[in-house]
């Protein structure tokens, strides 16, 4: 039996955080072990966003490359791609952009939260109103059974399948509905307790020294009643504890909670605990990306070699697109 095939894209929009690496890439991480896995660097819908300021885009695509080959991918494993170099995306997105009502597009929750909060940005164009059809075109091309994502995407995947229901009702069945696969992902917040963002200033980066995250988690917010070193303190009320439940072990959670609230451990000497096991894990993917940064004809050739197996399998449904609309 052939295994279920799996697709995910990442649009590179800066330097990847702590949340895309425990919300995204870990998980990726599992599945290119369980399925036929395709994960794709989604710059056209970088684009959509970000039309007007494209300076950092090149850089920030080999950025997300490392750090996906850092993370743990594995390009044994899975085929990892880059969606501009895919000019059959385009051509499917064209094809599906002519059967999708605009209404679908202007009822999407996620594309109006959107446009009512990304305000430094004029988002009335085009493509961003289209961002669910391009995205449906990267899932449907592969005919993926699952696609990962989180919540705020579970319109666009809802998107995906309606429109692959009015292509397969309106010509030919080509296209499998595919599911959405939800996670459970830890939310990581900034170390300031908001949401992390770059934004705010207050993101934790892959890409970030040993000594930086050091420095970070130092001046990660606590419990804010906590002023003496003597106060008891509320781990349910601390940003430091958030990144304790996710990274510290299991076993040991209970001592720390029990220890904060009788005073018996400072902020500084918990957070230096929480520093230890962090770096434990992020340091060797801060290694593995700086080596991988010495080794750009490796990259080159990742993607080179991804890029075609996507293709081969994009073509052959494009065959059948293309013969299903009679074109
Ligand atoms: N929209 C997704 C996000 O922002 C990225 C993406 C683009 C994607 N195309 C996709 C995810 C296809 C899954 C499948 O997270
Ligand atoms: Fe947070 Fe640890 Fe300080 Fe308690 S002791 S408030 S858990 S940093």
């Amino acid at each position: 039996m052939s295994k279920k095939r799996v697709l995910s894209g990442m649009r590179p929009t800066g330097k990847m955080q702590l949340g895309n690496l425990l919300g995204a890439v870990a998980n990726w991480k599992k599945l290119q072990d369980q399925y036929e896995s395709f994960f794709f660097i989604a710059d056209w819908h970088a684009l959509t966003t970000n039309y007007a300021d494209t300076k950092d885009l090149r850089a920030s695509k080999n950025d997300m490359l490392v750090d996906l080959l850092a993370a743990g991918l594995d390009p044994e494993k899975c085929t990892i791609f880059v969606q501009s170099k895919l000019m059959e995306h385009a051509e499917l997105f064209l094809y599906l952009s002519m059967i999708t009502p605009l209404p679908w597009l202007e009822r999407n929750p996620t594309y109006k939260e959107q446009l009512e909060n990304i305000t430094d940005k004029d988002l009335t164009n085009f493509g961003f109103l289209g961002y669910p059809v391009l995205m449906a075109a990267d899932i449907l091309i592969y005919k993926a059974d699952m696609v990962p994502v989180g919540v705020d995407q579970l319109p666009h995947l809802e998107l995906a399948r309606e429109i692959a229901r009015r292509f397969n009702n309106l010509y030919k069945p080509v296209f499998p509905e595919p599911q959405a696969m939800m996670t459970e992902v830890p939310k990581v917040p900034g170390i300031d307790g908001r949401k992390m963002s770059k934004s705010y200033g207050n993101a934790i980066y892959i890409s970030d020294t040993p000594d930086e995250m050091r420095k970070k988690i130092k001046i990660m917010v606590t419990d804010p009643a906590r002023v003496k070193r003597t106060d008891p303190g509320n781990p349910e009320v601390c940003t430091a504890f958030v990144f304790h439940s996710i990274y510290t072990p299991k076993e040991e959670i209970p001592g720390i909670e029990a220890d904060c609230r009788s005073a018996a451990i400072g902020c500084v000497d918990c957070k230096k605990r929480l520093a230890d096991y962090m770096l434990a894990q992020l340091e060797p993917i801060y290694a593995k990306r700086q080596e991988l940064l010495t080794r750009q004809d490796y990259l080159t050739n990742v993607v080179e070699e991804g890029d075609k197996k996507a293709r081969v399998v994009a073509e052959a449904t494009m065959a059948d697109v293309r013969d299903a609309i009679g074109i």
